[in-house]
């Protein structure tokens, strides 16, 4: 039997970890993704699955994540082999790994194209030209960056760079100072927000959108992107938190840390939803505009606001560093994964896979221009296209194997080393996991793909697929 591979690093403190994972998890997932998908599907109800979704699928995969990477000790791939084997279960567990590796550099591949849009909104704040923007003329500023491929080439390229030198360096090293600042600063620019928003007089309809559900508005497909939603936004599904979960020593609390992820990350988007909700109908504007909503609002509050180009600036700035903290750990698992199995040294690995993601996201950049009329999965861009099969087929199929593997195939012993959970909430836990947050994602899934009389015939053969599935990993 060979070795396993193991990594030898740690963190120096949970308080690190927490900050390095919620750095992760606070993204353009909260500030600009959370906002537009939520007004294209319709507000109230969305915002309601979302939240089902965190609590009762992404907080319990959260944690199985960072668990299992902290028992397995290394990369993806190669923790999941490790577990295959000291549990006794299939090699083919590392495929599990592989999914998470493809998903991350796909996300990084157009993550780098929307911080390179708040790169050159940091930029056009910082020379005054927000300054008493109208809704229209900041819509007309939105379509004319996107038509200019050159710029957006130019703005996703540095974005990649900057991530490439950040990894090359380890992860480690300037990310706890980073977002020391960053998380803060982030609150506390919501917050001057929020108040501009409750002077515009449209803060009520804001916190109507948001919270009054109007289940009508809602399809199986609006369940499925708040589902793949609820993945992105904390960073699970891919392996990314099975990286940082590698890098924790024994002592520190998985469960804890995990609270105070999905905290934070749920509050900077729904600050964000307000704030943006009231300008978009305080100008009659579309909520349902698409991904450009946080660019074409923002601009007007910081145009209108006292302090508006202070505020502008460092609210740009900080949107690119909780967009690089992230960045960082999109591609952190591949990183890992061609350092530790191939031996390629850390650096090198960090250029040749940026070089590759760089590659694939100037395919994003010209289908918001050159090839926007290209379309490959249905009416979807390339861009569309990509967010979807990642976000939404490959993050939760990675968290609902993550699920399968923590509470079936697990030791139970090692299981309650790694989550220190009383036994009550532990058996809550693991049944969720066993059957609650599987069939939940399967049945979303399923029903996006059969027509909405078929559902309940889908949903039976879906149980009775799963069940037989189980009794085989059961037998080894
Ligand atoms: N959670 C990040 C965001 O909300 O912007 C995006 C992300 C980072 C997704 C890392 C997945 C991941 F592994």
């Amino acid at each position: 039997m060979s070795q396993l591979k193991v990594s030898n690093d740690s963190w120096s403190s949970q308080t690190v970890f927490i900050l390095a994972a919620v750095g992760s998890a606070v993204g353009l997932g909260n500030l600009w993704k959370f906002p537009y998908i939520t007004g294209e599907n319709g507000g109230g109800a969305f915002v309601l699955v979302y939240l089902a979704c965190i609590l009762v699928i992404g907080l319990p995969i959260l944690m199985s994540e960072v668990a299992l990477g902290r028992a397995g000790k290394a990369n993806p791939i190669q923790a999941m082999s490790n577990l295959a084997k000291e549990n006794g279960a299939s090699k083919l567990w590392r495929l599990l790994g592989f999914n998470g590796v493809l998903a991350g550099a796909l996300i990084l591949s157009f993550y780098t194209v929307i911080a390179g849009w708040a790169v050159a909104y940091f930029m056009q704040s910082v020379r005054g030209d927000f300054s008493g923007i109208t809704a229209e003329a900041a819509g007309v500023n939105f379509d004319e960056l996107l038509a200019n491929p050159l710029e957006l080439l130019f703005w996703h390229t540095l974005v990649t760079l900057v991530t490439i030198v950040i990894v090359s360096k380890g992860v480690k090293g300037g990310i706890e100072k980073a977002i020391n600042f960053m998380l803060p600063g982030l609150l506390i620019i919501l917050l001057v927000l929020l108040g501009y928003a409750m002077t515009t007089g449209s803060f009520g309809d804001s916190v109507r959108f948001l919270f009054s559900p109007d289940f009508s508005k809602l399809t199986w497909e609006s369940v499925l992107v708040a589902m793949g939603h609820a993945f992105f936004t904390l960073s699970i599904g891919l392996g990314t938190m099975m990286v940082y979960g590698s890098y924790l020593s024994k002592e520190f609390s998985i469960v804890k840390a995990s609270f105070w992820i999905v905290i934070a990350d749920t509050a900077v988007a729904l600050l964000a939803g307000l704030v943006i909700f009231s300008i978009v109908f305080a100008n009659g504007l579309e909520p349902g505009s698409g991904p450009g909503l946080l660019f074409q609002t923002l601009p007007v509050a910081f145009g209108h606001m006292w302090g508006g180009w202070f505020f502008g600036s460092l609210f740009f700035a900080l949107v690119v560093m909780a967009a690089l903290s992230s960045a960082i750990s999109l591609i952190e698992p591949a990183v890992s994964w061609v350092n530790q199995q191939w031996g390629v040294e850390r650096t090198q690995a960090a250029w040749l896979l940026g070089g590759i993601i760089w590659l694939i996201g100037v395919g994003t950049v010209l289908s918001f221009n050159e090839w926007k009329g290209l379309h490959f999965l249905g009416e979807r861009t390339l861009f569309d296209s990509l967010d979807f099969i990642t976000t939404n087929i490959m993050l939760p199929l990675g968290g609902l194997l993550m699920a399968v593997f923590i509470a079936w195939v697990m030791k139970p012993s090692t299981r309650a080393d790694n989550l220190e959970l009383s036994e009550g909430w532990m058996n809550l836990f693991v049944l969720n996991l066993r059957w609650g947050a599987p069939i939940a994602v399967m049945v979303v899934f399923a029903s996006n793909l059969v027509s909405a009389d078929r559902v309940g015939f889908m949903i039976a053969a879906i149980l009775g697929i799963y069940a037989v599935y189980i009794w085989q990993v059961r037998r080894g």
